[in-house]
Parts: structure tokens; sequence; C-alpha cells
């Protein structure tokens, strides 16, 4: 299977083969010792090849394929498609039961994909859970609705407060939850905060835990990869914390690249040092995970381009990428690489995917003008009717 792709007016294509993954056996399914459920097992590696050189002409598939790179699929970790988030709160979730609490806290995006996941872990803990979400500041009053990651916060019975932009930014997440949180034990609760994206040093845990796995299958696997690069998403920082110590510390020495999607690499390397720190890792960020900027139009925002780039990838491989995060940031790698091609010739990359497939859900006004792949089924008078309405099933 192939998949060309523009990226851009005078980018030129990139080509991905798709080559036959290698499927880790049942018996090595996760176990979440935490969460009690088992996730469903990777599909790593799915190998990819991916031609650092390109032709100028979008028909002309490239020949030569001098990188490959392969797709870790954290967007199938379990809980409701809870992608990278399930592995941050696997630690949060045991602190919080730990301390004896009957309720947890946390804040994000009004499409945030680590409320939606806490509303779900929070329910498999029995914890009641309070979101705290943020939206415009002409939507703040009226019901949010039922898109993408809201049906299943709802329906999970998560109870939803929702903040302007305005008074968000004016505030802070940390002063809002606990504003809230005060409420809660005026109320006799007693609840647990977690903070924006899982991201503390505690969640930061679960992605050098996932380094540790990745170790693993590379050793059970068939082939000895040796990946040069990790690429990765970054909205929060925690994952890239987690994804970069577990490198620097494990036998995978993969260099992390960051494609950050809203803030800038100086502010994620600050927050990022802050977690290490906190961790008393003893290590810079700046030595050991590189930031790029794939913010695009601002965070959430989407151009065609990208929502074009995620429905190629999606049409040529089965993979769904997601417009917030992983869709961003492998809009961004496959940008840079044409860019910048000597800096990704010849290079072994691992590209993670986090998950967010409900976030596309809130895209679909934007992906209806270019997705036009139905037509009304043709039944001439030839094909033979029934009397009646005829039999439904
Ligand atoms: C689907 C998805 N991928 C990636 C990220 C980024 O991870 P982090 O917040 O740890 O930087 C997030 C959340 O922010 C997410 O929801």
């Amino acid at each position: 299977m192939e998949l060309r792709m523009c990226t851009g007016e005078g980018h030129g294509i990139i080509v991905f083969k798709l080559m036959p993954g290698v499927r880790v056996p049942d018996e090595e399914a996760l176990q979440s010792p935490i969460l009690g459920v088992p996730s469903p097992p990777f599909t790593f590696p799915r190998l990819l090849s991916c031609p650092s050189s390109h032709s100028n002409s979008p028909m002309e598939p490239s020949q030569s394929a001098h990188q490959y790179g392969a797709l870790d699929q954290n967007d199938l970790s379990g809980m409701q498609l809870s992608g990278n988030k399930v592995r941050k709160l696997e630690f949060l979730m045991a602190d919080a039961v730990a301390q004896g609490a009957d309720s947890v806290i946390t804040i994000g995006g009004i499409q945030s994909n680590h409320c939606r996941a806490t509303a779900v872990a929070a329910k498999y803990l029995n914890l009641d859970c309070f979101l705290i979400l943020r939206t415009s500041n002409l939507l703040v009053d009226k019901d949010p609705g039922l898109t993408g990651n809201l049906l299943v916060e709802r329906l999970a019975g998560a109870h939803v407060h929702l903040i302007s932009k305005e008074e968000y930014s004016k505030i802070g997440s940390v002063t809002l939850t606990n504003v809230l949180k005060e409420k809660l034990i005026k109320e006799g609760k007693r609840p647990y905060v977690i903070p924006v994206g899982g991201s503390n040093s505690l969640g930061t845990w679960g992605y050098v835990e996932a380094v540790r796995e990745i170790e693993q299958q590379i050793q059970k696997g068939t082939e000895n990869i040796k990946f040069d690069d990790i690429v990765v998403a970054c909205g929060s920082g925690g994952t890239i914390a987690g994804l970069s110590l577990g490198s620097s510390l494990s036998t995978l020495k993969a260099k992390v690249h960051a494609f950050s999607v809203c803030d800038d690499p100086d502010y994620f390397h600050n927050f990022a040092q802050g977690l290490l720190d906190g961790l008393k890792a003893g290590v810079s960020s700046r030595d050991i995970v590189h930031i790029q900027n794939a913010k695009g139009l601002g965070y959430a925002m989407n151009t065609s381009e990208e929502l074009n780039f995620v429905k190629d990838v999606a049409a040529a491989t089965g993979v769904i990428l997601d417009p917030v995060y992983s869709g961003k940031a492998a809009y961004g790698m496959l940008k840079d690489m044409l860019e910048n091609p000597k800096k990704w010739e010849g290079r072994k990359i691992l590209f993670i995917h986090t998950g967010g497939l409900l976030g596309l859900y809130d895209k679909v006004d934007q992906l209806a003008s270019f997705i036009g792949n139905w037509e009304r089924m043709d039944v001439n008078e030839s094909v033979p009717r029934q009397d009646g309405i005829g039999k439904m099933f």
C-alpha cells in the first residue's frame, strides 16, 4: 500500500509504504496494575518506509527508501481510546486512591482527551469526576453539547464546569482547580486534583514505563531494530518528559523529537525541566529532547492541509490520526523531512500515536468540504422489486 501526499505548495510529495507489522502476542498484553484493565497489545512495529528524497511531481512516487519508520499505537492503550492519558492516569489514579479520595478534579480544553480519559478512569475506580472545561466566551453559558469527548464525559456522569478562555488565562488552571477543590471539601467530599494533561512528575512515570515496554517489545521482536529517533506530539509536556528521560536511561537512547501543538518550545523545555527535577532526574531537558513548533493556526485549530493530511493517512493506512496532536505532529515531521532532508536521512524513526480520535468529531464541518466519497446506489429498473415495502432484515 502506498500513500502519496502533498504537504503544501512547492513541498513535493513524500511516500509512505506500509509493510507487514509484527503483532505482539496476546500474553504480552500490557497489564495496568492500577486500573486493573489489560491494555490491548500494541500493533508494534507497524513498519513504514519514508523516503527522504522526494519528487517535484505530485504523481511520481519516489523510488528510494532512505529512512524507515514504525508506528507505536499508543492510541490503542485501552479505556475508551484513551491514548497517552491512560499511562499517566495509572499513576495519578493510584495516588488518588492511596490518599483516600472519593473524587477527582481535572481541567482542560472543551475537547480535552485527558478530561475524557479521567472521567472514564474515575468510574472504573468508583470515584466521582469533576471537570473544568475551557470554552469560548460566547459559549460558556450554554449547554456544551455532546460532540466528541463531551459525549463520553457526560455519559460517564462527569460533572462539567465551564470556564471562559478569558477567565482561564486570567485565573490559571491551578487556582481554578483549587477553588473547586475547596468548594467540594466544604460539601464533605475528598477530592484529588489532577493537573492539566495529567502532566506532573508523578504522571511522567507513565511514559518512563512506556519506554520500558518499547524496549521489551524490541528485544522480543524478530528484527533487532535500533531506533534513532522517537517522534511525538507535545501538548502539556508530561509525555515528552517521560519519553525522553526513559529513552536516555534505557538501551534505546533514541533522540526524542517533540512537535508542540500549543505554546512554544522554550516554554516546554522549562516545563519539562520542572517535571524532570521533580523526579530528581539530574538531566537537562535541552539535552534529551528536541522541541519544534507545530502549532500552526493555534491550539485545536487546523488548516485544510492538516486535515487533508489526516484524511490521506486514514485512507491509505487505516490509521486515524487526531487533528489536535498526532495529526499535527506527523504533519510537522513530514514537513521538516521535506525542508531538511539531510537531518532525517537514513534515520530509523518511531512515531508514537498518542490517541485523540474523538477530537475529530469536533472537525466534521471542516472535514466535510473535502470528503466526498459517496453516491446514491444505482438500482435501475432491471433490478427486480418485491411487492409492498419489502423486508428490512
Ligand atoms: C491525544 C493526545 N496526544 C498527545 C497529547 C500531548 O501529551 P502531553 O500533554 O503529555 O504533552 C495529548 C494531551 O495533551 C493528547 O490528548
